[in-house]
């Protein structure tokens, strides 16, 4: 399936409102947890976000992966100025496979930007690359509209159907994250079985 944006263009252009020029609230509370054992992270349509510097810096080895060259240069820069290290590519998610799995996958707002119909593909994805026991850390946009997206509405019934409790335990508490265009995002923490 295409994606629904010409995300290159966007970047491009810089029609790209979705961005925050800092850290996601959510992970900004994850941070300490996230601190403690770092591993291996997977930031599936990273975009320009700055959690790939982020990560690296709490000692991650990253892989940041997404569609549009411009946001993979862009990271690529940073983390070469930072000082630091990462791996990064521009490719289709559904494309790739890491070469071992990882401990954890941080889903900011990639889901919101798939087709609704790419969504079950998405999950398995994302469970082929974590190891069990492994964690995805998401970011469930909450558009609370109907109309056709990006960003498209992540309503938590249907994330809980999707990442299903056969394959994934829950974690108790979502975190809610403003973001600048008025919507909100659901951090949730959750462990691949
Ligand atoms: C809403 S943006 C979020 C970007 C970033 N995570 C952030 O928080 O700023 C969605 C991102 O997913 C990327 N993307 C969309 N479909 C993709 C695909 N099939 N494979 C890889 N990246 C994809 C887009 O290029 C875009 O950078």
């Amino acid at each position: 399936m295409e994606p629904v944006l010409d995300w290159e263009q966007r970047y491009r252009e810089s029609t790209t409102a979705w961005e925050r020029d800092q850290l996601n609230p959510a992970f900004e509370q994850w941070q300490a947890d996230f601190s403690e054992a770092p591993g291996r992270v997977i930031l599936p349509g990273c975009g320009r976000a700055a959690e790939v510097i982020a990560f690296a810096q709490l000692g991650w080895q990253v892989t940041g992966i997404d569609l549009a060259e411009t946001a993979i240069d862009y990271q690529r820069n940073a983390l070469h100025e930072a000082g630091l290290e990462g791996e990064l590519m521009a490719s289709n998610l559904f494309d790739w496979q890491p070469p071992c799995p990882a401990d954890l996958v941080y889903e900011q707002t990639c889901l919101c930007a798939l087709h609704p119909d790419q969504w079950p593909a998405y999950e398995q994805q994302l469970l082929r690359w974590l190891k069990p026991g492994g964690r995805l850390a998401a970011l469930f946009m909450q558009a609370e509209r109907d109309a056709q997206g990006p960003p498209f509405h992540c309503d938590l019934e249907s994330m809980h159907a999707i990442f299903s409790a056969d394959r994934w335990q829950w974690g108790d508490r979502a975190v809610r994250a403003e973001h600048p265009l008025g919507f909100y995002e659901l951090g949730v923490l959750l462990t691949r079985l």
